[in-house]
């Protein structure tokens, strides 16, 4: 009888390569999926490993430009922050992972696919529920959820043991997740909520004390709810969220720190670095304000909580987030203009906005000069609003 085919969710660290091992010790021929979101990692040197290990095949899918353009930037149109603060950088990179494993094990008549989540993160139930829906018929393995390699040294002397090379055999001190849109950080000493972020989990973005002492300016231009162009340059999307991750990151830009409440039910502690993002948001948000009218706002901000929930809680390829997808869209025809901001010592606010969509109408708006609003139409207004509630 011939193995069975697997199709592993590679990143090229330890927990990965271990499992490239362990699943062969189990008698399936494995196949390695690295999807590149912009994780920095060196794919050449992952691949070269795995290979090394003996997984049969190591495929390597370019996922930046659809992670960006069909993902981040509709969370950001949709105005998405889980719990008000984190952008879902790593949420919203599974399912786009996870459907692409799936066209893998298709092609290559894999029956299972398997990832290095572990049992109390948000990231196996955002993998599963797209395997499950994607194709119900994978078998779905999570080795480090059942396997007996629960410390660290007892996965470094497994690894040791199968001649696994390891890098960075110096104790690992956070877990950290890499992509473009954003980096999070997490355990180690942040485990404790009263520490503040020791200097050492600053990972792309400068210490804000350090960044410059000069403010600097930006614009960023928008399209129907999506960034183009930063100082009147044209970018492709990927090469404009790089620019904008480097420019934020070096004034401090984007950092967060929270205590959210994971799907499992966990608290847990995060820092997230995300500078392009916060800028975009800030950038977005200023747009709209200037440009949506008062009662689209106010409902789309009630969406923009459910749509970050459906995110963070893997329920990506759902009717309701389909239909907020299109909800938003339709809302962003007119988000088109200019934004600039001012990026300071980890701080970014906006200087400026201006639109050719623009509702706000000066006329209307000016106690100087030229004012048009006819102020006599005031007491009969009120006196309506508030006879409901007169004695
Ligand atoms: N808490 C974030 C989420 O659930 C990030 C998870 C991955 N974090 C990590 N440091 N490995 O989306």
């Amino acid at each position: 009888m011939s193995k069975k085919k697997i199709v592993l969710a590679y990143s090229g660290g330890l927990d990965t390569s271990v499992i490239i091992k362990w699943l062969m010790e189990r008698d399936y021929e494995v196949i390695c999926y690295m999807g590149d979101v912009g994780q920095g990692a060196d794919t050449k040197i992952g691949k070269e490993r795995a290979l090394q290990i003996g997984a049969k095949k190591c495929i390597v899918g370019d996922l930046k430009k659809e992670f960006i353009t069909g993902y981040a930037f509709k969370a950001l149109k949709a105005g998405a922050l889980y719990q008000g603060k984190y952008n879902l950088a790593t949420a919203l990179s599974r399912p786009l992972i996870a459907e692409a494993m799936v066209r893998v094990a298709e092609k290559e008549k894999a029956s299972a696919v398997a990832h290095g989540c572990t049992g109390k993160g948000n990231d196996q139930v955002r993998f599963e529920v797209t395997f499950h829906q994607k194709a119900p018929k994978l078998e779905v393995i999570a080795p480090v959820r059942e396997w007996e390699l629960t410390t660290r040294e007892s996965e470094v002397d497994y690894a040791k043991k199968h001649k696994i090379p390891i890098e960075q055999t110096k104790k690992r001190l956070y877990s950290i997740d890499v992509n473009l849109w954003g980096i999070s950080v997490e355990s180690g000493k942040l485990e404790d909520p009263w520490t503040e972020p020791p200097k050492d989990t600053y990972i792309s973005i400068t210490d804000p004390e350090k960044a410059p002492g000069k403010a600097k300016y930006i614009t960023v231009t928008f399209k129907k709810g999506v960034p183009v162009a930063i100082n009147g340059r044209k970018y492709d999307p990927v090469k404009l969220v790089a620019k904008l991750n480097e420019i934020g990151g070096a004034h401090g830009v984007g950092r967060v720190d929270m205590i959210e409440d994971r799907l499992v039910g966990i608290k847990s502690r995060e820092v997230y670095e995300a500078p392009a993002s916060e800028i975009l948001y800030t950038a977005h948000t200023a747009l709209e304000e200037l440009v949506l009218d008062r009662e689209t706002r106010r409902h789309k901000v009630l969406l923009a909580e459910r749509y970050a929930e459906l995110v963070y809680y893997g329920l990506w390829f759902t009717p309701l987030k389909s239909s907020i997808d299109a909800f938003v869209d339709s809302t962003q025809k007119d988000v088109s203009g200019d934004v600039k901001l001012k990026l300071y010592k980890g701080s970014v606010t906006v200087a400026g906005r201006k639109s050719p969509k623009s509702r706000y109408n000066k006329k209307l708006a000016t106690y100087g000069k030229g004012d048009i609003f006819d102020q006599s139409l005031a007491k009969g207004f009120i006196d309506l609003w508030a006879m409901p509630y007169r004695k």
